[in-house]
C-alpha cells in the first residue's frame, strides 16, 4: 500500500485544509456543499482496485482530440476561436496512422501499467460514438472510428488497463453554464441549462462504462472552472459517483479539482507537482490518505503542441518517477500524439529507455509505499515491507547518510540487482551511512537495504 492505510476515514472528506488552489472559495464555504455531506462507504472491488492502482506506479496519460490539428496545445478553442468555426475543422480530422495495438505496445513496453485517455475534452469533442451528441469522432469526421473502441479492445487484449479522461466543462455546448474559462467561444448564454448538461454528462458516461468493457477509473477535470463563484457551484458530484460506481462496482473516481478529495472519490489527483510540492500552483491542498497520483507533461503541453519540442530527457523523466513513487504516489506521464495518429518519435524514444530501465528496476517501484523518511540530498527512498530502496539520484559524495527516525536497523545493504554488499555503518538504532567506493554516476544507483 502507498501510504494509506485507513480506507474508510480515507473515504469521507479529510478534515483539516480544504481550499482551492486559486483561493477563491473559502474554507468554510466549502465544507458546507452539499457534496460533501455525506459519508462514501468504498465497496470491497474498490479497496482492491485501489490497491491494485496505488501498487501500478506508473501510467501513461494521452491528450488527443480535433485539437491535435492546430498544434496549440489542447486549450486552443479558449483563445478567442468561434466553436462553431472550431467545429468545422473535424470535417478535416483524419488520423490515417492511428493504430491503437501500436500506441497500447508502445506505452505497455514502457512499463506502465494503465492509459488514462481523454475521451471528451473541454472543447466538447467526443472521441466515441456517443449518441448524446453528433459533435464525436465517429459522427463529425471523415475517419468515422470509434478510437475510444479500439483503444478499449487493445487494452484489454494486451491486459493494461484503461482509466478515461472526461471534461466537467463544455466550451461548445450552450446549456454548459459557463465558468471563467471558454467565455470567448461565441456561445448564447442565455441557453444555459445545468440540468440538460448534467444529463447529458451522465447519459455519456453511462455508454463509456457500458459499451467499452472494464474502466478501471473515470478521471474528472474542470471542477475548478467554477471555483470563482460566489456561491459554490453545485455540481452534483454524489449522484454521478454514485451512477460510476454503479455501473461499474471497481471503477476509481477521481477528480483534478485541485482541493481535498471529496466523498466518493477513490484516489487524489495532483497536477504537475510531486505531492508535498507546489512549484506549479495547483497543489496546496492538503494531502490525503487515498492512493495518489501526479499527472505531468513530457514536454511543457499537454494536447499536441508544435512549437513545444522541449521534452524532458530519459534521466529526468525515470528520476521524476522514483520521485514520486518515494512521496506514495503514482506517476502519470502525458504524451500528445500528432494530428495523424502518431505518437511524436521523441516520446517514443523515451517510453522505450523508460521501459529498459523499469524492465531492470521496476522492483523498486512497483507495489512501493512511499520513503522511510523525506527526500535527502543524494536522493530518495522507496519502500516494500522491510525492504527500503535508496534511489540514489543526485550524490555529491561517497558517503550516504541515512537519516533513521523510527528506531530501524539495518541488517544488510547491496546494490539492487547485482547483490554487491555496500559497506555501512550504524551505532544502534538511528542514522546510518553507506559508504561507497566512488560517487555513482549515472540515472538513479539503487541501494538495497534490509531492515532487521
Ligand atoms: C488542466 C487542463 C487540462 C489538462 C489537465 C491535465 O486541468 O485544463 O487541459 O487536461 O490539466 O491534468
Amino acid at each position: 500500500m502507498k501510504g494509506f492505510k485507513n480506507y474508510l476515514l480515507a473515504s469521507v472528506c479529510v478534515s483539516g485544509m480544504c481550499f482551492s488552489s486559486y483561493g477563491a472559495v473559502p474554507d468554510s464555504l466549502m465544507r458546507t456543499e452539499p457534496d460533501r455531506q455525506w459519508e462514501y462507504v468504498p465497496s470491497a472491488e474498490i479497496l482492491s482496485a485501489r490497491q491494485e492502482f496505488a501498487d501500478a506506479g506508473f501510467g501513461v496519460f494521452i491528450h488527443w482530440g480535433i485539437y491535435s490539428m492546430f498544434g496549440q496545445g489542447e486549450w486552443y478553442l479558449n483563445s478567442g476561436v468561434n466553436a462553431k468555426e472550431y467545429a468545422k475543422a473535424a470535417r478535416g480530422f483524419y488520423p490515417a496512422h492511428f493504430n491503437a495495438r501500436d500506441w497500447v505496445s508502445a506505452i505497455k513496453a514502457s512499463g506502465a501499467k494503465y492509459i488514462c485517455f481523454t475521451s471528451r475534452h473541454h472543447d466538447g469533442f467526443s472521441m466515441w460514438d456517443t449518441e448524446q451528441s453528433d459533435f464525436n469522432i465517429v459522427d463529425a469526421t471523415p475517419f468515422k472510428r470509434d478510437v475510444i473502441k479500439e483503444l478499449a479492445d487493445e487494452c484489454h487484449r494486451q491486459g493494461i488497463k484503461l482509466h478515461i479522461y472526461y471534461s466537467h466543462i463544455d466550451w461548445s455546448r450552450e446549456d454548459y453554464p459557463s465558468g471563467r474559462t471558454g467565455l470567448q467561444t461565441g456561445r448564447d448564454e442565455s441557453k444555459r441549462d445545468w440540468s440538460a448538461y448534467y444529463k447529458f454528462m451522465n447519459a455519456q458516461l453511462r455508454e463509456l462504462l457500458t459499451n467499452y468493457g472494464e474502466i478501471g477509473a473515470i478521471w474528472f477535470d474542470g471542477w475548478w472552472d467554477h471555483d470563482n463563484d460566489s456561491v459554490p457551484f453545485n455540481w452534483q458530484l454524489q449522484e454521478q459517483y454514485k451512477l460510476i460506481h454503479d455501473l461499474q462496482p471497481g471503477c476509481l473516481v477521481g477528480n483534478n479539482h485541485h482541493i481535498t478529495p471529496y466523498p466518493g472519490e477513490d484516489i487524489q489527483i495532483f497536477e504537475r507537482d510531486i505531492p508535498g510540492q507546489n512549484e506549479a500552483g495547483l497543489s496546496g491542498q492538503a494531502i490525503s490518505r487515498l492512493p495518489l497520483e501526479t499527472c505531468q507533461t513530457m514536454n511543457g503541453m499537454w494536447g499536441y503542441k508544435i512549437k513545444d519540442q522541449n521534452y524532458k530527457d530519459t534521466k529526468q523523466l525515470v528520476q521524476l518517477l522514483v520521485k514520486t513513487a518515494a512521496m506514495g504516489a503514482n506517476l502519470l506521464l502525458n504524451v500528445g500524439p500528432q494530428p495523424s495518429g502518431e505518437i511524436p518519435a521523441a516520446a517514443l524514444d523515451r517510453f522505450r529507455e523508460m521501459g529498459e530501465w523499469m524492465r531492470e528496476n521496476g522492483e523498486t517501484v512497483y507495489g512501493t509505499t512511499a520513503g522511510v523518511f523525506p527526500a535527502q540530498d543524494w536522493g530518495v527512498t522507496t519502500t516494500k515491507g522491510k525492504r527500503i530502496f535508496l534511489h540514489v539520484l543526485t550524490p555529491t559524495s561517497t558517503e550516504i547518510r541515512l537519516p533513521f527516525a523510527n528506531g530501524e536497523r539495518i541488517k544488510s545493504a547491496v546494490k539492487f540487482g547485482s547483490g554487491e554488499k555496500i559497506r555501512f555503518t550504524q551505532k544502534g538504532r538511528g542514522e546510518a551511512v553507506l559508504h561507497l567506493d566512488t560517487i555513482p554516476e549515472g540515472v538513479d544507483y539503487i541501494v538495497e537495504v534490509t531492515l532487521k
